[in-house]
């Protein structure tokens, strides 16, 4: 068994008996690579981050969107304050309509896998922005709550988390470890759109008694679907020739486009879809031994990787443009995550990062700071300060501060196909009628 491969010390891959604590999580966290064990399953992405955050402690921790009017008490100061009563009203019912639902691997997982598999994530987990342990594979932040933040709307509760979720503003069904391919993990995509689809009957359900669900018909039909999942799918075909790599991607987009296709056909018209990152830039990957230093690029990353993760983006984009020809009536847009994350370590002076391509949490020091047979949960490892900047946070997912940059630039539609911004995609109602 190829267990202790993965970096996280492999603990349930069969190898070595069962361990518990934190050793676990990350085993879970990479359980696609663990499945998939063949030799270099190693190179397995555990994007995003399982955990028990709470969504409903994100938004506690964070402070309301808009100031409620203070009233006063002159008779001036009364039609004013109607008329903010009014703006408050336009705002409570946009809001009410901002909804969106998520679908990915740990690059997005608010909490899910955590829930789902009951792990328990430990401290350095989350130290950075939440303090303590959320269930996300960071030191704070993944990208989606960054979008939900611009949005004035509280982080997305995971569809798992049985505590403290609030699904008034949407699900999050993403679910650390997961591929787009069906049958190779438990929450493969299809998987998610299936909760999907039995969270919007059992809303419907809701309804149709008279009583209120969380989204109603017209939430569901105005909210955003957004996807960031294909990492775990790279990861599971890196140990092949670069040839047979490149073939193994149509079906993965194939997936993807399908995902895309079901949820249109139950009524989805706006759709944000990430491309994968960089992986040929992360120390997991970096760290793993190589012959010689001839697949590393300008700036430290390794060319055939990342090379995989362009065509995979490539081939995502033009699924993308097909959709858009036969969905009729929807917003379809690409945001492109590689041009974004590769950005970071290419420029990364520009934003005060000193070690693109060490982590911040890990093992062994410099140049990566990146053991596979450790976890940045377990003892001994080489931690960054608290405040200084780094990209990677423990070999594979990201920091609260590059996730903050990255999010800044998903944000400003100029990565996007087309170049709109996602703001505007909240605004707009976007129907068959
Ligand atoms: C759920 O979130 C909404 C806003 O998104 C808020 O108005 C509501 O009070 C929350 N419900 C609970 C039980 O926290
Ligand atoms: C909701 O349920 C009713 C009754 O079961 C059904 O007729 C209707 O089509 C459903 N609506 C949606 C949007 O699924």
């Amino acid at each position: 068994m190829a267990s202790a491969t993965n970096g996280f010390a492999g603990g349930g891959g069969g190898g070595g008996g069962k361990r518990v604590g934190p050793l676990r999580v990350q085993y879970y966290i990479v359980m696609g690579a663990v499945a998939a064990a063949v030799l270099l399953a190693t190179l397995r992405y555990m994007p995003g981050g399982p955990g028990p955050a709470s969504a409903a402690a994100a938004a506690r921790s964070r402070p309301a969107r808009t100031p409620v009017p203070t009233p006063v008490g002159t008779a001036r100061a009364e039609v004013a304050s109607a008329a903010d009563e009014e703006e408050e009203e336009r705002r409570r019912k946009r809001e009410a309509r901002l909804v969106l639902f998520n679908f990915g691997d740990s690059n997005s997982d608010t909490g899910g896998v955590a829930a789902v598999m009951g792990i328990r994530i430990a401290p350095p987990e989350g130290r950075a922005y939440f303090h303590h342990p959320t269930g996300r594979l960071s030191d704070g932040r993944v990208v989606l709550d960054f979008i939900c933040e611009s949005l004035g709307t509280h982080h997305l509760s995971p569809f798992m988390k049985p505590l403290g979720s609030n699904f008034t503003n949407g699900v999050n069904f993403a679910i650390a470890g997961s591929t787009a391919t069906p049958g190779t993990t438990t929450f493969s995509l299809d998987v998610q759109v299936d909760q999907f689809i039995f969270f919007k009957e059992r809303c419907n359900d809701t309804i149709q008694r008279g009583e209120s669900a969380p989204v109603d018909e017209r939430g569901f039909q105005n909210a955003l679907y957004t996807m960031d999942i294909g990492h775990n799918d790279i990861n599971g075909v890196l140990h092949l020739p670069y040839d047979e790599m490149i073939r193994k991607l149509p079906p993965v987009i194939a997936e993807i486009k399908k995902a895309i296709e079901r949820l249109h056909k139950s009524g989805a018209r706006k759709f944000w879809i990430h491309g994968t990152g960089a992986l040929g830039c992360m120390p997991q990957k970096l760290a793993m031994p190589r012959d010689d230093d001839s697949d590393l690029d300008e700036h430290g990353c390794l060319s055939t990787i990342n090379n995989v993760c362009k065509k995979f983006n490539t081939l995502l984009s033009e699924a993308l443009d097909e959709l858009r020809l036969t969905l009729k009536k929807s917003t379809i847009v690409f945001v492109d995550m590689f041009a974004i994350k590769y950005d970071l370590v290419a420029n990364h002076k520009k934003y005060g990062i000193e070690k693109p391509l060490m982590t911040c949490c890990g093992h062994g020091g410099p140049p990566y700071n990146y053991d596979p047979k450790e976890s940045c949960m377990t003892s001994d490892k080489y931690l960054c300060k608290l405040g200084e900047k780094f990209i990677s946070w423990d070999g594979v997912h990201f920091t609260d501060a590059a996730n903050g940059i990255v999010a800044s630039k998903v944000l400003s539609g100029e990565y996007n196909i087309p170049r709109v911004k996602l703001a505007s995609l909240m605004n707009t109602a976007k129907s068959d009628d």
